[in-house]
């Protein structure tokens, strides 16, 4: 269409449809931040000259000099040549409604999560008394920051087992002010949390099984594959989580767990747990919801895997 030569002007409207184009012509795979090419082109688009999400709407037929042109034609360019999720290449992902700093030391945030964060888990726990609230595995800390001032009268500990990845997510924590509420932690799952106890505790580990790895496209191996990968069947983080999550919860509270395409297994591993599945607004049901209650053991053995 345009945009043969990078010194052409052009306006943000007809590089969005061009960069749409090239990604599609390209077979690009999405997931990680978006679902859909115009998405992607956009948010390509809008971040390389400076337009955040919600002003692209109103910036569509605005002219662009030749060097924005050529720095939009790079990053596309580059998005597929390398097969590299949009957000490591801008260095920025969009979660709860936040901008958050990303690179490759942590996996792109996308947690569905993140809203039932914003309603404040309501029904399922009053707000107002939250006041200890733990978000295991991390990562980017992108979780632990929507926590924050969803309930802001809470203390969080945000714990991760890479230390890179809780790198990135100090940068995060200090980018929102948040360096006196949110205590990050290295923990190898709850191992370094002692005896703390929370009134809500949240998690999005790893969950996908060795098959469903192996398949991923291209974009996903540019992940840390310790934030993705947990054993044969997906299982192994959520096993050690469901397992020991009772001795870390204040009574009343709740334990909110995604895991993704591994919800059949972990119903046949656990039939015994009565998982409420929470509902996003597309219809995923992948996150469970537990409380104290129920994840406490009515005799001296744990609640343990069969296997
Ligand atoms: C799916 S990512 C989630 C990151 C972030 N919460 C989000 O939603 O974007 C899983 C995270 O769990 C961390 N992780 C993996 N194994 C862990 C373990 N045994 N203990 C603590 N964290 C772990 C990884 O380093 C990674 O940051």
């Amino acid at each position: 269409m345009i945009l043969n030569s990078r010194r052409q002007a052009a306006t943000v409207r007809q590089l969005v449809l061009w960069g749409e184009k090239q990604l599609l012509q390209a077979g690009i795979a999405f997931g990680h931040g978006t679902d859909n090419a115009l998405d992607e082109a956009a948010w390509l688009v809008g971040s390389t000259i400076g337009i955040t999400p919600d002003a692209l709407d109103r910036s569509l037929d605005r002219h662009l000099n030749p060097e924005q042109v050529a720095a939009v034609h790079r990053i596309i360019d580059a998005r597929i040549r390398n097969r590299k999720p949009a957000a490591y290449l801008l260095q920025e992902a969009w979660f709860a409604g936040l901008r958050f700093y990303v690179d490759e030391r942590v996996i792109v945030p996308r947690s569905l999560i993140g809203e039932f964060v914003l309603e404040q888990f309501q029904p399922w726990i009053d707000g107002a008394r939250v006041h200890r609230v733990l978000d295991l595995c991390t990562g980017s800390g992108c979780i632990a920051v929507a926590l924050a001032k969803a309930f802001p009268q809470a203390g969080v500990d945000a714990a991760d087992i890479s230390a890179e990845a809780l790198d990135v997510a100090r940068i995060n924590v200090a980018a929102y002010g948040l360096d006196d509420r949110i205590r990050l932690l290295r923990s190898d799952l709850f191992d370094a949390l002692g005896g703390e106890k929370y009134d809500l505790i949240v998690s999005n580990p790893p969950y996908v099984s060795a098959g469903e790895l192996a398949a991923l496209p291209e974009e996903y191996r540019h992940e840390p594959q310790l934030a993705l990968a947990s054993g044969t069947d997906g299982l192994d983080a959520v096993t050690r989580i469901l397992t020991e999550a009772a001795d870390h919860l204040l009574p009343g509270g709740i334990l909110v767990v995604e895991v993704g395409n591994s919800r059949p297994a972990l119903e046949q591993r656990f039939p015994q747990l009565p998982f409420m599945w929470l509902c996003t607004q597309t219809g995923d049901e992948s996150v469970f919801l537990l409380d104290q209650a129920q994840l406490t053991p009515r005799d001296p053995g744990r609640i343990e895997s069969p296997e």
